[in-house]
């Protein structure tokens, strides 16, 4: 079999290489971003406090003496282009977990010739880390962490194309999905995985578990395997992560869409198929060896992936949900909040250019102890539609808005949002809630589409309002505030609170917000997460180059801004090529946790364990070295 694709190109560019956009947005896309780019310019960081709040665009004087005096207990680091982790002058890292490392006695860490065996993969910890909680259970401490995807060259070492060639690769794929749930313990100043804890589990591609909410039991759900449409095999490409206020992990499957193919070269593809980059030639052949991937043979199955799927991990024998109510799209997070009448709003992203950002709200109030089973089954999905006036309002997605059956809304729901008439967006990958007041951050990682093509259902991406730069490369996060600090409201408030740049190469709006300077800059924000105190840890997934329009910006790296006064600070940079994503605190909150994912290789060897290995995504632990609290 041929490699149908390079296998480090991204999701995104490989769908759109299936799926090629149109090459030009409509004319009034084009008029309308001229207004709305004047409307921008006066409006940015609107409510930012003092000098952060004066200047609009790199051109402003004054840059990086606006800054105010730092709150962060750290001294900021420089960027990198070293294959390894930096984090400031009295701080510390250790690697946790790592890919491929055993969770259980008796099982073999990874071979480098062949990247292990499956058998060994089901009871070791996933690929390609993302999104991660901790959770506490007396004295113990149990980390949840999803296995986005996979290093197929590095998982199947075996195969020079890095496909499967047999079952076995197969299965070695589906079992290095998923998410690893392990007991962590600190001891003698060095975390490590508890192995053997009645806690380690692994979830994968093959673990069954229940569909539930209002697209449960519909035609839409049904298989051959499955003719009750409610019980399914497996989660993946879970990408970020989320976590209820009883205590379950939410973990949120993204590119589901790619590991679909067709035994039927002419099969014709359906409408919803196209919108959601479901094509007949998968990213991992898996349609060669499980016919439940293949489109000519299971073309409900598509239905059946892209949610937000809940369990309980302290209970390893649970079966998690797929929660269709909160719907289907390309899930980045799942940041919950527990509204001031005790509903629950879960707000999500949709991360593929020109998708859009969603809320849902639950019918059912939450009460501590209370019976919480059907709090996320029943409630209303919201689409956020942005108005250039810094004001928004929350779509209700319902069979009156959309023209679609509530099971429809569920399933197809980027189709109901745009039936709705919702705002395009710059990719919204995280969302995060900042802890002290009614106020939302969702980072818009960049989107070269923007201004110059539609989205895969054809709606409009004009330059504007929270996304106001055409063919944007750098990203910038966007945030709102609820009306009345009713997270249940339909109105909001809206400004950017900062637009990512290079203002060392550029003069114009590529430099981004003033709190940008030559000290902190970076590229494609992507997860994000408060701390306790407020502050905001930002994540990258961007352009390593160190060239050209990233020149100066190094690898991928991970800094903290703090709201109240507009600064950003850079704290941690990661190794070669690798995305750093994913961000937990231990109990005591003098540990943080950080997801290294698909790290690179030079002539000195892999990340993290050097000459002679393979590369491996990891988690590591960073804490002050005088015991601080770190977050
Ligand atoms: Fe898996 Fe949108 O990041
Ligand atoms: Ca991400
Ligand atoms: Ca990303």
């Amino acid at each position: 079999m041929s490699t149908p694709f390079d296998p480090e190109m991204s999701f995104d560019d490989y769908d759109e290489m299936k799926d090629p956009r149109p090459e030009t947005n409509g004319f009034d896309a084009v008029v309308e971003a001229a207004i709305s780019r004047r409307g921008f310019l006066g409006g940015v960081l609107a409510f930012g406090s003092g000098a952060m709040a004066m200047g609009a665009t790199g051109l402003m004087p004054g840059r990086a003496e606006a800054m105010v005096a730092s709150r962060f207990a750290f001294t900021p680091i420089p960027t990198s282009t070293a294959n390894t982790v930096n984090v400031p002058e009295g701080y510390t890292w250790q690697v946790l977990a790592k890919w491929g490392q055993p969770m259980f006695s008796g099982v073999a860490d990874v071979d480098v010739e062949t990247g292990g065996t499956a058998a060994a993969q089901e009871k070791a910890f996933g690929d390609n880390t993302d999104g991660m909680e901790v959770f506490s259970l007396g004295h113990r401490q149990i980390l949840a962490v999803n296995n986005e995807y996979i290093q197929s060259k590095v998982l199947l070492a075996n195969r020079e194309d890095g496909m499967p060639a047999d079952a076995e690769d197969a299965a070695k794929i589906k079992a290095a999905h998923g998410v690893s749930v392990a007991e962590i313990v600190e001891e003698e100043g060095q975390w490590r995985i508890v192995l053997d804890s009645p806690f380690n589990r692994r979830i994968t591609m093959e673990t069954p578990m229940e569909i539930t909410g209002p697209a449960a039991g519909s035609d839409l759900m049904k298989t051959a395997a499955d003719p009750t449409g409610t019980r399914v095999l497996g989660t993946w490409n879970n990408c970020g992560s989320g976590r209820t206020p009883w205590g379950t992990f939410l973990t949120c499957e993204e590119n589901f869409n790619g590991y679909f193919g067709s035994s039927d070269a002419a099969l014709a593809r359906t409408p919803a198929w196209e919108r959601y980059g479901v094509n007949l030639e998968s990213r991992y052949g898996l349609e060669h060896f499980d016919p439940r991937f293949d489109l000519a043979k299971e073309p409900n199955e598509p239905n059946r992936h892209g949610y937000v799927v809940e369990f309980d991990p302290l209970d390893p024998e649970s079966t998690p949900k797929k929660r269709t109510a909160l719907g289907r799209f390309k899930h980045e997070n799942a940041e919950v909040v527990v509204n001031g009448d005790g509903r629950i709003v879960v707000y999500m992203g949709d991360d593929e250019r020109g998708e859009f950002l969603y809320k849902f709200v639950s019918e059912g109030v939450y009460t501590v102890g209370g019976d919480t089973e059907g709090l996320l089954d029943a409630g209303t999905l919201y689409a956020a539609q942005f108005s250039d006036d810094m004001t928004g309002r929350w779509l209700p997605l319902t069979p009156e808005t959309t023209g679609m059956a509530p099971e429809e809304i569920c399933v197809h729901t980027r189709m109901a949002a745009s039936a709705a008439g919702a705002t395009t967006m710059d990719r919204p990958e995280w969302v995060a809630a900042h802890p002290h007041r009614a106020e939302l951050y969702c980072a818009l990682t960049n989107n070269k589409n923007r201004g110059l093509k539609p989205n895969a259902g054809g709606d409009a991406t004009p330059v504007g309002g929270p996304n106001p730069r055409e063919a944007n490369k750098f990203g910038q996060i966007v945030r709102w505030r609820p009306e009345g600090g009713d997270h249940a409201a339909e109105g909001f408030t809206w400004d950017l609170y900062m637009m990512a740049g290079n203002p060392e190469v550029f003069e114009d709006d590529r430099a981004g917000s003033p709190n940008v300077t030559a000290g902190n800059m970076f590229n494609s924000p992507d997860g994000m997460r408060f701390d306790s105190r407020g502050f905001l840890w930002i994540q990258t997934d961007g352009d390593y180059s160190n060239e050209g329009d990233f020149a100066g910006q190094g690898n991928n790296q991970m800094l903290v801004g703090d709201p109240a006064t507009g600064e950003i600070a850079r704290f941690l940079t990661g190794p070669l090529k690798c995305e750093v994503t994913g961000l937990a605190w231990s109990a005591d909150r003098r540990t943080a946790f950080v997801g290294i994912q698909h790290p690179g290789a030079d002539d000195e060897g892999a990340f993290p364990d050097g000459p002679g290995t393979l590369p491996r995504s990891c988690i590591i632990a960073v804490k002050r070295e005088d015991g601080g609290v770190i977050g």
